[in-house]
């Protein structure tokens, strides 16, 4: 495998890998100093064409970590502006001699044409593509629940997967690469998925995707959670309106504090609360539930350095396995 584009393609030994190479990983980020000389010599590439503040930074990290050497490009201020194409802004890249092109771009499908279009030599790491793929955030969102998973099992995490882990994935999944990515990976790995949403931020061809779909985040949460991940209203996405007022949508589909508080009625004292960030505070999550005993907000953050870590890695080492058989299709067959 020499690109990470998806979460859709990735097989369940692949997904492994990564997440027990990021459990290494995990390990250096504990000493004092934070470095292996592992990609001592190469040269990452940050590709940014949308903002973003996680993503950017912890690949930055990750890289340093690793000792390869980083250039961090963002379209604004750069000849993008001018309007400068992909494929050009890609060979100069290429005549850089990079090694790895982390690229996130508003367009789906951006990082998949780089990876395939000839232009660049360089393996390609999709950080989140338009409204279609975010595979590292899907990767550090099961890492987090791995070693939440594996600590109430009492197994170790190395080598496990995510069977029989109920996740619900509420809010705005029409415009989330994050929750497009999390539903294939965590299938992958074995979980049962919910996605819970108002009928209008749902995708066209939801009831294809390999995971239960509902209307009612309370009647979900009543029939048994081990993971709840909130969506982030993406208002930058809409060019409709898409529910009433944000304090109905924050009443209907908001991790507000009743539903916090609910939790510990139902006994389910074990339930973890996601976010990939950036949150809107008082709208899909209330600050009383970010900041819970719960959240895995900050920890999620600190995982993402250490699977980005294992994802540049095992790309660039060549110690990435090749996919024995073509990744088994996870859709529904809804003929
Ligand atoms: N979760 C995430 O992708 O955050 P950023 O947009 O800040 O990178």
């Amino acid at each position: 495998m020499r690109h990470l584009l998806d979460t859709e393609s990735l097989s369940r030994d692949n997904a492994i890998q990564i997440l027990d190479t990021a459990q290494e990983m995990s390990a250096v980020g504990e000493r004092e100093v934070k470095k292996l000389p592992a990609l001592r010599g190469r040269t990452v590439v940050n590709l940014f064409f949308e903002d973003s503040t996680r993503t950017r930074i912890s690949f930055e990290a990750a890289a340093k970590r690793l000792s390869a050497d980083v250039i961090n490009f963002s379209a604004k201020g750069s000849s993008v502006s001018k309007g400068e194409s992909l494929k050009d802004t890609a060979q100069t890249l290429e005549a850089m001699s990079a090694d790895a092109v982390v690229i996130r771009h508003w367009a789906s499908g951006a990082p998949a044409r780089l990876a395939t279009s000839g232009w660049i030599d360089a393996a390609v790491i999709n950080a989140g593509d338009g409204t279609h793929a975010h595979p590292t955030q899907a990767l550090l969102d099961a890492f987090t629940m791995r070693a939440h998973w594996s600590q109430l099992a009492g197994t170790p995490s190395v080598g496990g997967d995510l069977a029989g882990m109920r996740v619900v994935i509420a809010g705005d999944v029409l415009h989330s690469r994050v929750a497009r990515s999390n539903v294939w990976l965590l299938r992958t790995l074995g979980a049962h998925v919910t996605l819970v949403a108002p009928p209008t931020l749902l995708p066209v061809g939801v009831g294809h995707w390999p995971c239960e779909v509902s209307y009612d985040l309370d009647a979900t949460l009543d029939a048994g959670v081990d993971a709840i991940m909130m969506l982030r209203v993406q208002a930058e996405r809409m060019d409709a309106s898409f529910f009433p007022s944000t304090r109905e949508y924050a009443r209907r589909w908001g991790f507000d504090d009743a539903r916090l508080a609910r939790l510990d009625e139902l006994k389910l004292k074990d339930t973890i609360i996601m976010h990939p960030g950036p949150m809107n505070r008082g709208l899909e999550i209330s600050s009383s539930a970010a900041d819970s005993a719960r959240s895995t907000v900050l920890p999620q953050v600190r995982n993402g350095v250490s699977v980005r870590m294992a994802a540049l890695y095992l790309l660039l080492s060549g110690e990435m396995r090749e996919q024995a058989t073509p990744a088994p299709s996870n859709a529904k067959d809804n003929s």
